[in-house]
């Protein structure tokens, strides 16, 4: 498995990973409701995941084996992570540990500081687990029941 910034090549197949998992995963968040799942996926568009991987102020990166995409990371430049999906099939593998992890060391190579983020209720618990801290109220997004402002200290570069 690698993790190389994403192209405008990759938006299909990293759009299908992004729907996927916000789907199949993200079930605690969404709750089968299908207008929060429209929502949440009407921004998940290949002509969108083309954008985000321009390298204009943000950097969107792919986890990658044997040619198939099973994760997107994005950082909006220098110190939030925007999306952070890893396909279904590839849960629990420690992919999204490792993404999060280059995203962490690209945020601290742009001068940041800190890391920010909003968690979905899912991956509150992969959050809190890598470091990163409640900060602020859960909110709605979407109209999931709640989404959790987070922060991490980061440190030098290992
Ligand atoms: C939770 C999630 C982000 C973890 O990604 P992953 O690639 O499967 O994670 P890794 O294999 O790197 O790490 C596994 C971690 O998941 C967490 N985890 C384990 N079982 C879990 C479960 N049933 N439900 C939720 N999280 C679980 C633990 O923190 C575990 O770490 P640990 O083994 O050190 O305790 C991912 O499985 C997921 O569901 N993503 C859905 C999309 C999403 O919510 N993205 C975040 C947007 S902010």
């Amino acid at each position: 498995m690698i993790i190389r910034d994403a192209t405008a090549d990759d938006a299909e197949a990293a759009c299908a990973v992004l729907r996927a998992s916000i789907s199949e995963l993200c079930r605690d968040d969404h709750r089968g409701d299908p207008q929060i799942l429209a929502r949440w996926l009407a921004n998940k568009t290949p002509q969108n995941v083309a954008q985000w991987a321009d390298g204009q102020g943000r950097s969107l990166l792919v986890a990658v084996e044997d040619g198939a995409i099973l994760a997107v990371g994005g950082l909006a430049h220098p110190g939030e992570i925007t999306v952070n999906y890893v396909s279904p099939q590839a849960r629990f593998r420690g992919i999204s540990s490792a993404l999060v992890a280059e995203l962490e060391r690209r945020a601290l190579a742009l001068g940041a500081r800190e890391i920010a983020l909003l968690s979905t209720e899912t991956a509150h618990r992969f959050y809190l687990a890598r470091g990163y801290a409640d900060v602020g109220v859960p909110a709605g997004k979407f109209g999931t029941a709640a989404s959790y402002p987070m922060r991490k200290t980061l440190g030098p570069v290992r």
